[in-house]
C-alpha cells in the first residue's frame, strides 16, 4: 500500500484539473474559431488542400489524394520547391531583412542570418554540392552539430532536389556507417568538431572512422567549427569555407514533384536495424506549415520562437527548420547543452532574446525542476506567451511546474504527440481553443483521425485504454521505409489492417474523449525523449568479446522517463566486476552513442525465457525496477529467476 496518501491525492487532483485557454490568448489566436474541427471533419481532403494553398506551387496539383492502402500520394501532379517556400517566397514579399535564425554557439559566439542571407548561403552550398556531382534524388548524409550550416545544408539539398539524411551528431561512427550504407549516400557534410558542455567532440575523426568502414562516400565537406586539427584526404575532403565560400549565391530552385522525397531520417524500431523513414515534399511541407501556424500560433512579425530540440531528430527537422521557415518565423538556434555553462543557460537565453514561444521535452523540464524554481525566477521570462512539449508523456507535476514557474500561469501549454513517422504534430490542444489537462495531449489535430482501439481493433469506450491508431491518411505521413517497403507494411499497417496505422503507443480515452498517451507498447525504450530499441543495445553488447548473451530493458527513471538496464551473461573465463560493467557501458556508448549507454549493467548466469526461447522482458523490467515478480510458471527455466535474483551483481 502507498505510504503517501497525500501525494496520491494530490496527483489525482492534478490530473483532473483542466485549463481553458486564457481569454487574452484566445482573442488573438490563429485558430480561434471552434468550427475548424467540424469543417476539417466534414471535408478532410478539402481542409488539407486549403492548407496546401498557403504554399507557393510551381504547378498546381491534379488530385488531392491517391490512397492505395497503405500507400498515399498527396497533391498528385503538383510541383513546388521546399527551399523556395522557406526562403525566396518571403524575400520576394519584402521580408529579406527579417532575421530567420538568431544563432548562439555554446561558447557564447553569435550569428544572425536574415532570410536574404540564409538564401545566399543556401545558394552557395547548393552550387558546391552540384559541383561535387550531387543531383536530384541523390542522398547526402549530414553529420553536423547545431550550427547554421546544418539548416543551410538541408535547404541546399532541398533546393536541388537531393535527399538529405541527417545523423544526430551525438551518434557514433558505427551508427553513421549503418546510415550511410543503408541510404547509399555518396556525399557527407560534417564539421571538424562540435562543442558540448565545454568539451569538443571530434566529429571529423568519427567521420573518418566511418569512411574507413564504408567506401561509399566520394566527397566530404568539412565545416570549420572548433578549429581542432583534422586529417583532410586529398580529392575527397574539402573545407566547407573554401569550396562553398567561393560559389555564386545564385541557384534557382528545382521544381519538384509533390511526391519526390525530401529526406530520410532514421529511427529505432524493434529490431537492431534502424528504419529509414521517408518523407516527401508537398504533403510534408503542408503538414508542418499548418501545424506550426495553428499549434504554435506563430505571428511572423513579432514572435521569437525557440524549439530547443536538436535538428538531428525529427522535432528539429519539422519545427526548427521547415515549419518555422515556411511560416517566415524568427527563431533561436542554439548549439549546446541547455545547462552549460550554468543550469540557467536556457532561461538566460529566453530573457536575453525575449523569446515568445518555447518548445521542449518533458525530460528537459524535469531536469530543470531539480534545480528549483529559483533559476527561472532569476530571469525575466515575461516575453513568453506559449509553451510546448513533445517526445514523451509529461507527468502532471512537470506540466504544472512548467505552467507556473516558466509560464507564470499566463501561457497555454501544448502537449504535442507525434512521431518521426508522422512527420508533424497529430494530437495536441489548439492553444486558443482547446482546454488543456496536465498530462493529456487532448485531441487530434483538425483533419487527423486518431482512434484508440482494443486488441481486436474495435474503438474503445470512454474511460478505457488500448492502442493508438490513425485511421485516415494525412499529408505528412511517412511514405515508406527506405529500401524496405515490406517492413513499412509489416510495422505500421498489419496489426489492424492495411488502412489503419498502428503507432506503437498505448493510449487511454478519458470520460471527455480526450487522449492520454501511455508510452510504447513494443520493445522501444524512451530515454530522455529519444527512441532506442532494446535490440539495438543488445546487439552492441553481444558484439563485445566478453559477452555471451544480453537482454536489455527500460526501467522507470524520474528524469529520463526510462533508464537502460542491461542483463549480461559473460563468456566463460570472465568474472563480473565494476570495471567490466564500466567497460561495457562505454562500449555501448561507442557503438551507438552516449544516449544508449546503460545506466545499469547486471551480470547474471542466465536469462528468463519462454518455452519458445523469447526473453521475458517484463520479468527483467520487474527485476530492474525492484518490483515483486509476477507469475513465472510459464517459464521454461523458472528456477533461474530465483537464481537471477540471488546471483545478480549490480554494476555501474
Ligand atoms: C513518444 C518525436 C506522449 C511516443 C516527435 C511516440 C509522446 C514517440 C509525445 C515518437 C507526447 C512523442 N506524449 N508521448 N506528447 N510525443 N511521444 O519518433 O511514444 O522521436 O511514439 O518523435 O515519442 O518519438 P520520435
Amino acid at each position: 500500500m502507498s505510504a503517501e496518501p497525500e501525494a496520491a491525492i494530490e496527483n489525482l487532483y492534478l490530473e483532473q484539473r483542466t485549463f481553458p485557454p486564457p481569454s487574452e490568448f484566445a482573442a488573438q489566436a490563429n485558430a480561434a474559431d471552434a468550427s475548424i474541427y467540424q469543417r476539417a471533419e466534414a471535408d478532410w481532403q478539402g481542409w488539407w488542400a486549403e492548407q496546401a494553398g498557403h504554399l507557393r506551387w510551381m504547378r498546381g496539383w491534379d488530385t488531392v489524394l491517391e490512397w492505395t492502402p497503405p500507400h498515399a500520394r498527396w497533391f498528385v501532379g503538383g510541383q513546388l520547391n521546399v527551399a523556395d517556400n522557406c526562403l525566396d517566397r518571403h524575400i520576394e514579399a519584402g521580408h529579406g531583412d527579417q532575421v530567420a535564425f538568431h544563432w548562439e554557439g555554446e561558447p557564447g559566439d553569435t550569428r544572425s542570418l536574415t532570410y536574404a542571407q540564409l538564401r545566399d548561403e543556401v545558394g552557395r552550398c547548393a552550387n558546391a554540392l552540384q559541383q561535387l556531382g550531387v543531383g536530384k534524388g541523390d542522398r547526402v548524409n549530414i553529420y553536423l552539430p547545431m550550427i547554421p550550416e546544418l539548416p543551410v545544408a538541408m535547404l541546399a539539398c532541398a533546393r536541388i532536389g537531393a535527399i538529405h539524411s541527417v545523423v544526430f551528431a551525438g551518434f557514433s561512427s558505427r551508427a553513421l556507417v549503418d546510415r550511410i550504407e543503408d541510404a547509399d549516400a555518396r556525399t557527407l557534410i560534417t564539421a571538424d568538431g562540435a562543442f558540448r558542455k565545454g568539451q569538443t567532440v571530434p566529429l571529423k575523426d568519427n567521420a573518418d572512422a566511418a569512411m574507413q568502414q564504408t567506401s561509399r562516400i566520394g566527397a566530404c565537406l568539412v565545416v570549420q567549427r572548433t578549429g581542432e586539427d583534422v586529417t583532410m584526404r586529398d580529392g575527397r575532403d574539402h573545407w566547407y569555407h573554401e569550396l562553398v565560400g567561393g560559389q555564386s549565391t545564385d541557384c534557382p530552385p528545382q521544381a519538384m514533384d509533390a511526391e519526390d522525397p525530401l529526406y530520410i531520417l532514421y529511427t529505432s524500431g524493434t529490431t537492431g536495424k534502424p528504419k529509414g523513414i521517408v518523407h516527401t515534399t508537398g504533403g510534408y511541407l503542408t503538414h508542418v506549415t499548418a501545424t506550426t501556424r495553428l499549434v504554435f500560433d506563430v505571428k511572423p512579425d513579432t514572435d521569437v520562437y525557440w524549439c530547443a530540440a536538436d535538428i538531428g531528430w525529427v522535432t528539429g527537422h519539422s519545427y526548427i527548420v521547415y515549419g518555422p521557415l515556411a511560416n517566415r518565423v524568427t527563431s533561436l538556434l542554439y548549439e549546446g547543452a541547455p545547462d552549460h555553462p550554468a543550469p540557467d543557460r536556457l532561461w538566460e537565453m529566453v530573457a536575453r532574446h525575449r523569446a515568445t514561444i518555447l518548445y521542449t521535452a518533458p525530460t528537459a523540464i524535469r531536469a530543470f525542476m531539480k534545480h528549483g524554481p529559483e533559476l527561472p525566477a532569476k530571469h525575466d521570462l515575461s516575453s513568453l506567451r506559449l509553451l510546448g512539449t513533445v517526445g514523451e508523456p509529461i507527468n502532471p507535476e512537470a506540466w504544472t511546474w512548467y505552467h507556473q514557474h516558466v509560464g507564470a500561469g499566463r501561457c497555454p501549454i501544448v502537449d504535442t504527440w507525434w512521431q518521426t513517422e508522422t512527420g508533424g504534430i497529430m494530437i495536441t490542444p489548439l492553444p486558443g481553443l482547446t482546454h488543456a489537462k496536465p498530462g493529456s495531449a487532448m485531441r487530434a489535430f483538425p483533419g487527423i483521425k486518431a482512434v484508440v482501439v482494443d486488441e481486436q481493433g474495435q474503438p474503445v469506450e470512454r474511460g478505457q485504454g488500448g492502442y493508438l491508431t490513425i485511421q485516415r491518411p494525412w499529408p505528412g505521413m511517412l511514405r515508406t521505409i527506405w529500401g524496405d517497403d515490406q517492413r513499412y507494411r509489416d510495422t505500421y499497417w498489419s496489426r489492424f489492417g492495411p488502412d489503419v496505422y498502428f503507432a506503437g503507443d498505448g493510449a487511454k480515452l478519458d470520460e471527455d474523449g480526450d487522449i492520454w498517451l501511455l508510452g510504447r507498447v513494443d520493445d522501444v525504450m524512451t530515454v530522455a525523449g529519444h527512441r532506442i530499441s532494446t535490440t539495438e543495445v543488445e546487439s552492441a553488447l553481444v558484439d563485445h568479446p566478453k559477452v555471451a548473451e544480453a537482454a536489455v530493458t527500460g526501467r522507470q527513471d524520474p528524469t529520463t522517463t526510462e533508464a537502460i538496464a542491461a542483463f549480461v551473461i559473460l563468456r566463460a573465463g570472465y568474472e563480473p566486476s565494476d570495471e567490466l560493467a564500466a567497460e561495457l557501458r562505454e562500449h555501448v556508448a561507442a557503438e551507438i552513442g552516449k544516449l544508449a549507454r546503460p545506466a545499469n549493467v547486471l551480470f547474471t548466469p542466465d536469462l528468463p525465457k519462454t518455452r519458445s526461447g523469447k526473453i521475458m522482458r517484463r520479468l527483467l523490467k520487474d527485476l530492474a525496477e525492484g518490483r515483486e515478480l509476477g507469475d513465472v510458471t510459464t517459464l521454461a527455466n523458472a528456477d533461474i529467476v530465483e537464481s537471477i535474483k540471488q546471483h545478480t551483481t549490480a554494476g555501474g
